[in-house]
């Protein structure tokens, strides 16, 4: 099983989050690069749109709403779109360091962490969860299995665009992308969301990693 792959990792740090690495195979062309504020610094990222009307970033992250993007918004220092600037244009490349180091770890005592280990996820709605609930709740039963002290708890569907704070909605591509893309962190202050492929795209692998850090 996928989960086993991570275990040396999560055992070493003792620390779940909801946590991701590139299931890319199509990257999204229409990119672009700004300062942002998270929760623990600002940093220089990359990020697009993704289909369902989130935001992405580090390939494939998912920040939150486009509302939530963009308050966290300092500014922007390139974009595909050239013609789309504004006045706030200052093409350089972003830092090396915002392109290579993925921020996967989280350090003891954050905010990131789950509390009291518990993940609280629900559906948008119900036709997402009969398209991807085998995938979903095959990866769930794989990280119990392998990491006991986490416990996973549904919540009702709930098609909120704006989703909800702290709790992961899981929404599905129509049509597929061809990537799979979560959430990072625990954090109560904005919504948290996993976007994924249907018919197995996103299989039970995938969704474990998109699961696990
Ligand atoms: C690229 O993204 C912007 C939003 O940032 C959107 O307005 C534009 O239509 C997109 N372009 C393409 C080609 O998808
Ligand atoms: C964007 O914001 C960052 C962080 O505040 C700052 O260091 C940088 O100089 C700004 N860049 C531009 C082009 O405004
Ligand atoms: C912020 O990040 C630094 C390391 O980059 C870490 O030492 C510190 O504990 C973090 N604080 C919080 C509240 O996450
Ligand atoms: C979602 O959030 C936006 C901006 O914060 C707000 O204008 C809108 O009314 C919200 N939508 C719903 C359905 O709550």
């Amino acid at each position: 099983m996928a989960a086993s792959k991570f275990l040396p990792l999560l055992s070493l740090s003792l620390i779940f989050v909801l946590g991701v690495r590139a299931q890319v195979q199509t990257p999204p062309t229409n990119i672009t690069t700004g300062f942002v504020r998270f929760a623990n610094a600002t940093r220089q990222v990359s990020w697009f749109y993704t289909q369902g009307g989130l935001v992405a970033y580090d390939g494939d992250v998912v920040f939150g709403t486009v509302a939530e993007f963009e308050r966290a918004l300092i500014n922007v220092t390139y974009t595909s779109e050239p013609e789309r600037l504004s006045t706030k244009r200052r093409s350089y490349p972003p830092s090396l360091d915002s392109i290579v180091k993925r921020a996967n770890s989280i350090f003891p005592g954050s905010s990131g962490l789950w509390p009291g280990g518990q993940v609280f996820y629900r559906y948008f709605d119900s036709d997402t969860e009969s398209k991807l609930k085998v995938y979903v709740e095959g990866a769930l039963k794989a990280w119990a299995n392998e990491v006991p002290c986490i416990s996973f708890v549904k919540l009702s569907n709930n098609n909120d665009p704006n989703g909800s704070n702290g709790i992961v909605t899981i929404k599905a591509h129509n049509p597929n992308v061809f990537y799979c893309s979560a959430s990072q962190n625990y954090d109560s202050t904005k919504s948290l969301w996993m976007e994924l492929d249907t018919g197995g795209g996103c299989g039970i692998p995938e969704v474990t990693h998109e699961w696990g850090m």
